[in-house]
């Protein structure tokens, strides 16, 4: 039997409306309480350096007030690490940060950043958060995964999401042969970032992807669907695509 693959929640840009105007509304923890409601197994929140969506009082109540485990997206700084270490989230996905861009654009250098990674994942792990890394779908940062120590990686689906025909069959090769190696590894395979309903079968298919993050096309859709119903939707899709892919 093929494992549950689990869907996580990203709830960062309901955070962006909310900031757009100031005050509370629409709240990210709401939409954590209804993505609950409709099946996710887990919330995740990016705390930006800028807090341009996510700010520091919301991961302290998503992780009293949602009953699901929280995966906290971070940098590699030593600010994030005494956050992550404060609150204990469950897991805590080490993503690379510049300021300047729109969303997070490509993935960790796990490989060349191993002296300055290396004692954050040790700190992080010993305080019994589970540490994924936000890695391109590449062989040698998988490799550094391993050295590193971090149990998990995520697979950047960026590429995947923005490219078309048969570049997009192309990156697809390649993530589903680094979700294979991670299998060899000993690491568990997460994957994230762009997925929607158009181009998150073939993602979800994959056997050993244990959980895909989402956030923005959701929050997007549930303007004008509801966020349950579309969260429903996406898992759903996931569950049929993996049926077909055993079938
Ligand atoms: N996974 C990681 C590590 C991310 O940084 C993001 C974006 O914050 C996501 C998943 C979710 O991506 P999207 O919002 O495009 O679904």
């Amino acid at each position: 039997m093929t494992a549950h693959q689990r869907l996580g929640i990203n709830v960062d840009h309901v955070a962006t409306v909310r900031n757009a105007r100031g005050g509370s509304n629409p709240d990210p923890v709401r939409a954590a309480l209804l993505a609950k409601e409709a099946g996710a197994d887990g919330i995740t929140a990016h705390l930006r350096e800028d807090r341009r969506h996510i700010i520091d009082g919301d991961i302290g109540r998503l992780v009293k007030e949602v009953a699901l485990p929280l995966n906290f997206e971070m940098a590699a700084t030593e600010e994030m690490v005494a956050i992550a270490l404060k609150h204990k989230p469950h897991a805590a996905c080490i993503v690379p940060e510049k300021r300047e861009e729109r969303t997070t654009e490509g993935g960790l250098d796990a490989a060349g950043q191993h002296n300055n990674l290396k004692p954050m994942v040790a700190r992080l792990r010993d305080a019994g958060i589970r540490v994924s890394l936000f890695i391109e779908a590449d062989p040698r940062q998988l490799a550094a995964a391993v050295s590193l120590g971090a149990p998990v990686v995520e697979l950047h689906t960026g590429r995947y999401c923005e490219i078309e025909s048969a570049e997009r069959a192309a990156e697809l090769v390649r993530i589903q042969k680094a979700a294979a190696l991670c299998e060899q590894l000993g690491l568990e395979c997460h994957a994230g970032h762009g997925l929607n309903y158009e181009n998150v079968g073939p993602i979800s298919a994959i056997p050993n992807v244990r959980e895909l993050n989402i956030g923005h096309f959701l929050v997007g859709e549930a303007i004008f669907v509801g966020f349950v119903p579309a969260i429903r939707e996406m898992r759903r899709l996931m569950d049929l695509a993996r049926a077909v892919a055993k079938s």
